[in-house]
C-alpha cells in the first residue's frame, strides 16, 4: 500500500495535511503512536475509506479512494476506537454478519468455520454465544477484533485494540495479529498508546503529532528522547531491555512541545 499527498479533515479543521508515506509491505506490522488529538483515528478512518480524503491510497494498481465503500471494505478491514454499545447480537452472530457483508460468503458452513476458528485463535471461543451487550469492555474489544480479522482483508487497521486489555490479552492480541499478518501477507497498522508494546511487536513506528508526521522508522530510530520531548512534551529516557526491545521511562514533563 502506498499513501501519497493524503489530506483528511473536518469542516473547518484540516487534520492530516499532504501526507506521503513510504510503501507498506505485505506481512508487516506498523504502529501509529502519538499524543491525544494528534489525528491518529482520523488518519485510520481516512485509510479505511470512512472519512473524506483527498490524495491517493494505492493498493497494487488500484487507487482505493476511487472505490465505492463496499468495494473498499473488501480490501481494507477496520476496527474503530469506540465500539458500538448496544448491539443485540451474540459474538458469533456478529461474526457471521461481518463475514456475510464483507465477503458475500453464501456458504454458511464456511462462514461458521471461519467464525469459530477466529474466536479460538483469540482465545474467546467461550464467548461465542454471549450477547455483545453483556460483555466487559475488554471482551467487546476482542470480539470486535475477531470480526475485523475474520474478513481476511489485505489491509487491517486497528484503532487502539489493546486499550481495555490486561497484559496477557495484550500479548495474545499482538501475537495473533503479527502471526496472521505474516501468514496472510496482511498490511497491519495499529494505533497504540503503549510505546513499549509498539516497539516490542512492530517493525515500523509512525509517530504523529498535531503538526504532522514526526517520525517513520524502525522502533530504535523513531523513538528517541528528542522525538518524545517534541511530540509528547515529556522528558524521557529510552533504553533497551535485556532482550533488546526499546523501553521508555518518563522522568517529567517539559513544555517545549513543538505545537
Ligand atoms: N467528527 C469530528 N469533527 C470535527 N473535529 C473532529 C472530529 N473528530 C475528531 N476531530 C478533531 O480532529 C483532531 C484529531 O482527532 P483524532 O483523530 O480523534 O485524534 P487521536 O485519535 O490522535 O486522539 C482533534 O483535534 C479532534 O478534536
Ligand atoms: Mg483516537
Amino acid at each position: 500500500m502506498k499513501v501519497s499527498g493524503l489530506s483528511i479533515g473536518y469542516a473547518r479543521r484540516p487534520v492530516i495535511k499532504d501526507l506521503t508515506l513510504a510503501p507498506f509491505k505485505p506481512g508487516t506490522l506498523t504502529a501509529l503512536v502519538g499524543p491525544n488529538a494528534a489525528g491518529k483515528s482520523t488518519l485510520l478512518r481516512g485509510l479505511a475509506g470512512l472519512q473524506r480524503a483527498s490524495g491517493e491510497i494505492h493498493l497494487g494498481d488500484t487507487n482505493l479512494l476511487r472505490l465505492s465503500l463496499p468495494e473498499y471494505s473488501r480490501h481494507v478491514g477496520y476496527m474503530p476506537q469506540s465500539l458500538p454499545q448496544r448491539v443485540a447480537l451474540t459474538v458469533y452472530e456478529a461474526m457471521l454478519s461481518a463475514l456475510r457483508t464483507s465477503q458475500g460468503l453464501t456458504s454458511s458452513t464456511e462462514a461458521r468455520q471461519i467464525a469459530m476458528t477466529t474466536l479460538e485463535r483469540l482465545g474467546i471461543a467461550d464467548l461465542a454465544m454471549r450477547g455483545l451487550d453483556e460483555l466487559s469492555g475488554g471482551q467487546r474489544q476482542l470480539a470486535s477484533l475477531a470480526q475485523a480479522i475474520a474478513r481476511k482483508p489485505a489491509v487491517l487497521l486497528l484503532d487502539e485494540p489493546t486499550s481495555a486489555l490486561d497484559l496477557a490479552h495484550q500479548h495474545r492480541v499482538m501475537s495473533a495479529v503479527q502471526e496472521l499478518g505474516v501468514e496472510r501477507g496482511t498490511i497491519t497498522i495499529v494505533v497504540l498508546h503503549d510505546i513499549a508494546l509498539a516497539c516490542r511487536w512492530c517493525e515500523r513506528i509512525l509517530v504523529l503529532s498535531p503538526r504532522g508526521l514526526a517520525a517513520d522508522a524502525a522502533p530504535s530510530k523513531a523513538i528517541t528522547p528528542e522525538t518524545l520531548a517534541s511530540v509528547y512534551g515529556i522528558e524521557a529516557r529510552v533504553e533497551r531491555c535485556s532482550r533488546g526491545f526499546v523501553q521508555v521511562m518518563v522522568d517529567g514533563i517539559v513544555c517545549d512541545r513543538d505545537f
